[in-house]
């Protein structure tokens, strides 16, 4: 096992990632985690960065002993305070790196089979004023000249650059090195052993006469959750699906289709759709409106006699929502995960099950075709738990809900029809309910504003806008204006991910 110690980088978990993509068992725990108190001796160690100077009061340090651990080939080191000082500029995006190879066979093997000169991502305020004692600097980059460094005779690395995410050129194929390589990793973890070994997991907690509970939102984690559901306990297990009043267009019929008739689940729909949007009026704020919709979420499931509930949590959510506990600073709190399992477990006692925990989207859709789920439902993008109501920016009235409804609608079918669809990781129109003015059939017209947004990703956590053919938006923003009514004007974002997020709110 290679252990990844989290000091609550929004990278970190895509070194988890990257390392299971390279099919070799990887766990990542919080950055105290004591050594002592694993049941392992991992093969290799990383440390990922964080949002905090090292040398901050409060800041989180690593348990020393990771650096005393016997036979542990690599630690992604963190510098002694003094080593450390405020870089004049943040250092943030792409940047040349230079490896120099040649002086340690041990720094070698971290560089073997990469050009001497690559593209890496860095995104860091500190870097290091000086090389602490027993290391050398192993690759410098344009803004640093210690953008990696190595112990001289130990296998210990630090990297100032981030080899997990996708910008990194061959970040992989380093930290495949390194795992492979230098901490010596069996490549042996598949997603059929993990499927085993999930469902017995399930039996055994939910025991012979157990029943689950699962909300369904026609996603993919939600039905691949089920669908595990179904495979381990068989008709034991009851899908809700909520209609919460902010789905996409006719999205409750497909949803009802495909987990009936394609899945054979057992699956109940509440019409709630009135309620919700009835809770939403005069709600502003982006967290208050995530909040309201989780609460409300829980309340629709209140009065079941039903042990345990299910989740289709996923690994990075688990992650972004951690904040409150552990050192990763609060992007937004997501529906399936804010709040929303304690509320469940404590509120109403009910238990919870969240097979999909460890497991990032593309595992998921893996773990789909393994289940039988049919390839167009295994590759849906994803879409929100709170709905269309986080694309609705501010307050959610039900001209605004029809509106994104529609704009939404015909954005995804012209890109169906365009063939774009898989090419893209998750698309939508949003509504922003400033008005602007425009001109229709010699009239002023003053109608809301559609932002198209389109990203592709491997991760959801980094992304980049998708290149639409000049013609594609034109047909798209002509449909759009002629069909919906109420809209003047259609803009496409462009921000990538940092800085923006996918969703608006
Ligand atoms: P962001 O906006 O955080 O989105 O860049 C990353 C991915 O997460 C989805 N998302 C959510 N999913 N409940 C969910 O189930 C939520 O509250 C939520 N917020 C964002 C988003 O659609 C994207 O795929």
């Amino acid at each position: 096992t290679i252990l990844t110690l989290d000091f609550g980088s929004q990278y970190t978990h895509l070194i988890t990632r990257r390392l299971r993509e390279l099919n070799i068992l990887s766990e990542m725990l919080p950055c105290t985690t004591k050594i002592a108190d694993l049941d392992y001796k991992p093969k290799g160690v990383i440390l990922s960065g964080g949002p905090y100077s090292v040398y901050e009061d409060g800041a989180p340090h690593v348990d020393p002993a990771v650096f005393e651990l016997d036979g542990m080939q690599e630690i992604a080191w963190r510098a002694s305070p003094e080593n450390v000082i405020a870089g004049v500029h943040r250092e943030y995006g792409h940047s040349n790196l230079k490896a120099l190879k040649g002086d340690d066979a041990h720094v070698d093997r971290l560089f073997d089979g990469l050009e001497d000169s690559m593209r890496v991502w860095m995104s860091h305020g500190d870097k290091l004023g000086a090389l602490p004692e027993g290391f050398h600097t192993v690759a410098v980059s344009d803004n640093s000249e210690y953008a990696a460094i190595a112990h001289k005779t130990k296998p210990i690395y630090g990297l100032q650059f981030h080899p997990e995410v996708t910008h990194s050129q061959n970040g992989t194929q380093l930290l495949k090195n390194f795992a492979v390589g230098i901490c010596e990793c069996a490549q042996n973890w598949t997603m059929a052993r993990f499927l085993d070994q999930e469902i017995a997991r399930i039996r055994d907690l939910v025991g012979p006469e157990g029943q689950v509970l699962g909300a369904v939102s026609g996603g993919v984690d939600s039905t691949v959750a089920a669908k595990l559901m179904k495979e381990a306990i068989g008709d034991r297990f009851w899908a809700v699906l909520v209609n919460n009043g902010v789905m996409r267009l006719d999205e409750c019929e497909q949803v009802e289709r495909d987990l009936k008739q394609h899945l054979g689940i057992n699956l109940t729909v509440i019409d709630a759709s009135k309620d919700f949007l009835e809770g939403l009026k005069g709600l502003h704020d982006p967290e208050q409106k995530r909040k309201f919709i989780g609460g409300k979420f829980i309340d629709s499931g209140k009065g079941t006699k039903i042990g345990f509930f299910l989740q289709g949590t996923l690994y990075p959510d688990v992650i972004e929502s951690l904040s409150f506990k552990g050192p990763s600073a609060t992007i937004k709190t997501h529906h399936n995960v804010g709040g929303l399992p304690e509320r469940m477990t404590n509120g109403q006692g009910l238990q919870l099950i969240e097979p999909l925990r460890s497991l990032y989207k593309d595992e998921v859709r893996e773990l789909g075709r393994t289940l039988g789920i049919h390839e167009e439902l295994v590759m849906r993008h994803p879409f929100p738990g709170p709905g269309i109501a986080v694309r609705i920016l501010g307050e959610v009235t039900e001209e605004k809900v029809r509106i994104a409804r529609q704009a939404d609608h015909i954005f995804i079918s012209e890109i169906r029809k365009a063939g774009l669809y898989d090419q893209i990781s998750q698309a939508y129109a949003a509504v922003d309910p400033s008005r602007a003015v425009g001109v229709m059939g010699d009239k002023r017209v003053y109608g809301y504003i559609i932002i198209l947004r389109a990203v592709t990703t491997t991760d959801f956590m980094t992304a980049e806008a998708f290149n639409f053919p000049w013609e594609f938006l034109q047909r798209v923003m002509n449909r759009i204006v002629n069909e919906v009514n109420g809209v003047c004007r259609v803009t496409y974002d462009i921000t990538s991910k940092p800085p923006g997020t996918i969703e608006l709110e």
